[in-house]
């Protein structure tokens, strides 16, 4: 049996991740030689666990909406950005070329989506694939520092809040051990360790998990947005105001901003019932009619959150938690190392683990691990 912290070996296998598939980079941050890996120091510096606020001075450097709230340490995160796009231009001017010789066309005036030849399949490769096809239409066309710069935003936005998502299922897992023999006896009777992402979806008991997860534990608890111009939001219950007045609207002003509680959404008893707050994947097998009003991109919660600012790597992220779940479940049994009641939550935009006494650690999910019995 050994003791490890989690939530930093899944930061790392999730950094690893959104490398490879989103831009055929090798950040090798599991491995000891990934320490050198000019990209990974420049994270490391700023996602730093003793140094939380640092975290969101880069998630406000790369995603413009954060930027309202207040940031401590703008330099440091600007120069891992600055560290980010360069590795991108390299990473665009590399592919590019590979993609024009592929294709043999290089000089004749831009290919034919349908004849451009390459067999890499990460992000970066389709984006840039699409983008130099002549048959897009010119305004459809992203310049180079436009695909250079969703580099930062994929691989912060694809990265923490996927390692939040599984450290908190496991910990789920680990205080309710009846679910995690449940799920483990599922993953047990797959014939293979590495199944199809068909097979992965075909797994109903996994499926439920990975809801009741999103629903309990969302990874973004709250987000924000300002609004652009006067409005009126519809309530689907009047409410009675601080000078007794019924309203069934909020008034809202250009400038003013919205609060959306994603986790409270997803944990109100009025939809899910009294026992809203506890971790029960079987209420995934009919769940109740009253959440279908959630208006979230996915799963009757608003984990993902809803409307055209959605999360785009819903899918990716839905396939990525079931690959991570499906091997570790299945080889290992999982124990948390300290009282349920020591571990907390603390929000910097992704929700992370912190034990209480031990603040000064920074997010740390320690945990007994042993490989699976029987
Ligand atoms: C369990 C995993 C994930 C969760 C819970 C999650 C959640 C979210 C949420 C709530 C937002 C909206 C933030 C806001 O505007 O306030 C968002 C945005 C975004 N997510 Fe995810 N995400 C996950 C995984 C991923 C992955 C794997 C990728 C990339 C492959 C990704 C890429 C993005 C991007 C690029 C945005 C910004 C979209 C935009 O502003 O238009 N996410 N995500």
């Amino acid at each position: 049996m050994t003791q490890i912290d989690i939530l930093e070996g899944l930061n790392q296998m999730a950094l690893d991740v959104i490398g490879l598939a989103g831009f055929g980079y090798s950040f090798d941050a599991l491995a000891p030689s990934g320490k050198n890996n000019p990209l990974r120091s420049a994270l490391n510096e700023i996602l730093n666990p003793a140094a939380p606020s640092s975290r969101l001075a880069l998630i406000q450097a790369s995603i413009p909406f954060f930027q309202w709230v207040p940031n401590q340490r703008k330099r440091k995160v600007l120069v891992a950005r600055q560290s980010m796009l360069q590795i991108g231009a390299e990473l665009l001017a590399q592919k590019k070329a590979a993609l024009l010789t592929a294709s043999e066309n290089e000089g004749k005036g831009g290919i034919p989506s349908n004849e451009i030849d390459g067999s890499e399949r990460d992000l970066l490769t389709l984006l840039i694939k699409a983008n130099i096809a002549n048959d897009l239409p010119e305004n459809q066309r992203l310049s180079d520092d436009e695909v250079i710069a969703q580099i930062p935003t994929f691989i912060i936005a694809g990265h923490e809040t996927s390692a939040s998502a599984v450290t908190w299922c496991l910990f789920a897992l680990s205080i309710n051990v009846n679910i995690q023999d449940k799920l483990r006896k599922e993953l047990r009777a797959v014939s293979t360790e590495t199944p199809t992402m068909d097979e992965l979806m075909a797994l109903p008991y996994l499926d439920c998990v990975l809801r009741e997860t999103l629903r309990l534990y969302p990874p973004v608890a709250t987000s924000a947005r300002q609004a652009m111009k006067d409005d009126v939001i519809p309530l689907n219950k009047p409410y009675v105001d601080t000078q007794g007045n019924i309203s069934d609207s909020i008034q809202i002003r250009a400038g003013d901003h919205i609060i959306i509680p994603i986790a409270a959404i997803n944990q109100m008893k009025e939809i899910w019932g009294d026992d809203a707050e506890e971790f029960r994947p079987e209420r995934w097998d009919s769940p109740p009619s009253a959440a279908t009003g959630i208006p979230g991109v996915w799963g009757n919660v608003l984990s993902f959150l809803g409307g055209p600012r959605a999360c785009i790597g819903y899918r990716f992220g839905l396939v990525e938690f079931k690959a991570l779940v499906f091997t570790l479940v299945r080889a290992f049994e999982f124990e948390l190392a300290v009282p349920k009641e020591q571990v907390t939550k603390k929000s910097l935009v992704v929700v992370k683990p912190v034990i209480i006494g031990r603040g000064e650690k920074g997010n740390q999910m320690p945990m007994f691990i042993r490989p699976a019995r029987g």
